[in-house]
C-alpha cells in the first residue's frame, strides 16, 4: 500500500482497491498539494470534530458517496447531513470490507464552532488504528502524551504511526518523542505543525529526538510504500 501525507494531519492510504483519507482538511489548508475537488475517497476516516480534522469531509463523502467513519456523536452529526456514516466508540473496532478500524483514546477536546457562538458537541475526539494488507497504521488525531500509548503498542505492533508533533494544541516534540517509544512503532511521522503560527515546529528536532530511525519527514505529497 501507499500512504501519503498531505499537510497538517491529513493522511491518504491507497489499498489495492480502496481509497482512505484520514482528517481531509484541504479547503483553507495553506500546507495541502491536494484539491479537494480531485480526490476521491472511498472512506474518509475522521479522528474529531475541529474543524481542521472534519474539513471537507461533508463535501468529498456527498460527490463520491465515500464512507465515512468517526465517533458515534460525529457519525450521527454527518447522517443528519446526508453523508452515510459509521459510528463507533473509543477501544472499539470493526472489521470494514477494507480492513479493520479501531478508536483509541486521545486527550483533547471536540466542540465545533458555529457561526453564531455555539459549540457542537461532537463526543470523544480519538485516534485511529488502520489494518489492512497486513500492516498496521496509527494517526493519533489530536492527542497529548498518555501512558496507555504503551498498551496500543503492546496490542498492536505498528508499522507507521502519525504523531503531532505541534504543541499547544497536542503533544509537542520532546512528549511525541516519548509516545514513539511507548507505541514502538517502527517508522513514525510528524504531523500538526506549521499549518498555523502557535503549532510552529522544526520536524528535525523531533526526529533527532527519536531512535533506530524511526523518524521519518514527509513533506506534502510524499508517501511510504508499505
Ligand atoms: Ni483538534
Ligand atoms: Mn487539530
Amino acid at each position: 500500500m501507499k500512504v501519503s501525507y498531505h499537510g497538517h494531519s491529513v493522511v491518504k492510504i491507497e489499498l489495492k482497491d480502496k481509497v482512505i483519507l484520514i482528517d481531509p482538511f484541504i479547503s483553507g489548508n495553506p500546507l495541502t498539494d491536494l484539491d479537494a475537488l480531485e480526490e476521491k475517497p472511498d472512506v474518509i476516516i475522521v479522528t474529531h470534530g475541529h474543524g481542521d480534522h472534519l474539513g471537507d469531509t461533508v463535501e468529498l463523502a456527498k460527490r463520491n458517496k465515500s464512507l465515512v467513519i468517526g465517533n458515534f456523536e460525529l457519525a450521527t452529526y454527518l447522517g443528519w447531513q446526508g453523508v452515510e456514516a459509521h459510528g463507533m466508540s473509543i477501544g472499539g473496532s470493526y472489521q470494514f470490507d477494507f480492513g479493520k478500524v479501531k478508536l483509541t483514546p486521545a486527550l483533547h477536546g471536540t466542540g465545533l464552532e458555529t457561526g453564531d457562538n455555539q459549540l457542537i458537541y461532537l463526543g470523544m475526539p480519538a485516534g485511529v488504528l488502520i489494518t489492512a494488507e497486513g500492516k498496521t497504521i496509527y494517526h493519533a488525531g489530536d492527542t497529548g502524551l498518555f501512558s496507555d500509548m504503551k498498551l496500543i503498542g503492546e496490542r498492536h505492533p505498528i508499522d507507521l504511526a502519525f504523531l503531532p508533533i505541534g504543541d499547544n494544541f497536542t503533544m509537542g516534540p520532546e512528549d511525541a518523542a516519548l509516545a514513539a517509544e511507548f507505541l514502538q512503532a517502527k517508522k513514525v511521522v510528524p504531523i500538526h505543525f506549521n499549518t498555523f503560527p502557535p503549532i510552529v515546529q522544526d520536524p528535525q528536532d523531533f526526529v533527532n529526538l527519536l531512535k533506530n530511525n524511526q523518524g521519518i519527514i514527509l513533506q506534502p505529497g510524499e508517501s511510504i510504500e508499505l
